[in-house]
């Protein structure tokens, strides 16, 4: 049933938890923006690979289970990002499956919009 909605719990720099749906196909951006999320500056470039303010931060098994590797566009555009990690990806380059159902991500405090 491609109608099931996906669970994504975006855990703030903050302590904030915030858990929001979205369906198969959708990005994370998509998730915050379809729900209004109020994420200050983030999804700057609205998913096009220039800003990487839609960091996003997942545990190692997380990281591994994502369906598609970072492309190169999105390594370098991830190298100008901060508080950088080994399983830092960009939001807009997630994209939901039913698998992914109950994901959590950390948002990073800071955001860094690579087009200033
Ligand atoms: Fe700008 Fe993802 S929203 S790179």
């Amino acid at each position: 049933n491609n109608d099931k909605l996906i669970k994504v719990t975006f855990n703030k720099a903050n302590g904030d938890k915030i858990t929001a749906e979205g369906k198969k196909g959708d990005s994370l951006l998509d998730v915050i923006i379809n729900n209004n999320l109020d994420f200050d500056g983030y999804g700057a470039c609205e998913g096009t690979l220039t800003c990487s303010t839609c960091h996003v931060i997942l545990d190692s098994k997380d990281y591994d289970a994502l369906p598609d590797k970072p492309s190169d566009e999105e390594l370098d555009m991830l190298d100008l990002a901060y508080n950088l990690t080994d399983t830092s990806r960009l939001g807009c380059q997630i994209i939901l499956e039913e698998k992914l159902d109950g994901l959590e991500v950390q948002v990073p405090a800071t955001v860094n919009d690579a087009r200033d």
